[in-house]
């Protein structure tokens, strides 16, 4: 699926993330599992992740994230209609993680669901959510973004446990006066599901034969590095723009020789690229929206710049989306203005 936005702009007025407060270093997995620091550095680019208690579950980590957005696009709880949470590791299947969210945060007037599409779900759902706004069936969404892969794992695969953190992430969609999405480009390929899948998690093997995450690293890593670049250079072509046109690059953050390949695949500097795989390994849903409150720390995320965010994982699926950062709106909330003030 691939176009560009119409008529109403819809930006994000809003962004926050949230991580668990537990972190596991290279060093505490090489003591659970035989693995080295070096070997996960070399591979992987990560040094560190987070990852959840025994107690705590996916709203548990997403609500502070949850909040922060809101907080910062100054919504009132009656004015969110809807809440897309992308995620496979919600509380349970039912009742959604979005649901249970909406009702600790008051969200009285928001429709409210999850939607799964492995590490690409918050591509998903970001999309999913400008159609309901450009529609204007949706007046003002939430879109979380957040996994705890760390709960699916068998912690006696060295090449699974090495990869994944918890984290979440989350945003305010709604019209903005300038800037806004450019286009997306969304796809799929379930042949290729086989090589990163949770057999377990459903009705196929309800009888408990199949527990854990399952992984074909070098498949999944052929994969990843076809579709950075291939997603990418579509969503850009769609919207008439170049490589040379993007001022911040927020890849999905699973390996760092893969984001290193699509960096030079594309042909766009280390310097416009995020990267923060390194402190939080593979977020899943969770990690382009990290990445992007960790670039706005950085000051990337200044007025006008163009934002390329590429996302790819289980299904297999990939997704590009192309965002100009600011509007009246993103920029007043940004430096923490009701959203009244500055509409
Ligand atoms: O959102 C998408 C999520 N998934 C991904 O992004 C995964 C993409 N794939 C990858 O990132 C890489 O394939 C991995 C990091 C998983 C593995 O890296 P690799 O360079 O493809 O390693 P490999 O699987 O080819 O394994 C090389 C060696 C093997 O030993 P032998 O057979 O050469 O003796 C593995 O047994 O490294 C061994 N190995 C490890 N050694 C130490 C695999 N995992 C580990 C480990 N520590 N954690």
């Amino acid at each position: 699926m691939i176009g560009s936005a119409t008529g109403v702009a819809i930006g994000i007025t809003g962004l926050g993330s949230n991580v668990p407060e537990t972190v596991m270093t290279n060093d505490d997995l090489a003591r659970l599992i035989d693995t080295s620091d070096e070997w996960i550095r070399e591979r992987t680019g990560i040094r560190e992740r987070r990852i959840a208690t025994r107690d705590e579950a996916l709203s548990d980590i997403a609500l502070p994230a949850a909040r922060q957005a809101l907080a910062e696009a100054g919504a009132q709880p009656s004015e969110i209609d809807l809440v897309i949470c992308a995620t496979v590791t919600p509380d349970m299947l039912f009742p959604t993680a979005a649901a249970l969210m909406a009702d600790t945060l008051e969200l009285r007037n928001a429709a409210a669901y999850d939607l799964a599409a492995g590490c690409t779900g918050f591509m998903y759902a970001i999309t999913q959510a400008y159609g309901m706004l450009a529609s204007g069936l949706s007046k003002k969404t939430l879109v979380i973004g957040a996994d705890v892969l760390s709960k699916t794992l068998d912690w006696e695969d060295r090449s699974t446990v090495v990869l994944f953190g918890d984290g979440a992430g989350a945003v305010v969609m709604e019209p903005v006066s300038t800037g806004g999405f450019l286009g997306f480009e969304l796809g799929a390929d379930g042949g290729g599901g086989v090589h990163l899948s949770y057999p377990g998690s459903g009705s196929r093997y309800f009888d408990g034969s199949k527990p854990s995450l399952e992984m074909n690293g070098r498949e999944v890593f052929k994969f990843a590095t076809r579709v950075m670049v291939s997603s990418a250079t579509a969503v850009l072509e769609q919207c008439g723009k170049t490589i040379a046109d993007v001022d911040c690059y927020v890849p999905h953050q699973a390996n760092k020789r893969i984001i290193d390949y699509a960096v030079e695949k594309l042909g766009i500097s280390p310097e416009r690229t995020v990267v923060n795989v390194d402190r939080f390994g593979n977020t899943s849903s969770g990690s382009i929206p990290l990445a992007l409150v960790d670039a706005r720390a950085e000051g990337r995320l200044t007025e006008g710049a163009l934002v390329l965010m590429t996302g790819m994982g289980a299904g297999l699926t990939w997704g590009s989306a192309l965002l100009q950062w600011g509007g009246k709106a993103q920029l007043g909330n940004a430096i923490g203005l009701p959203a009244a003030v500055v509409a």
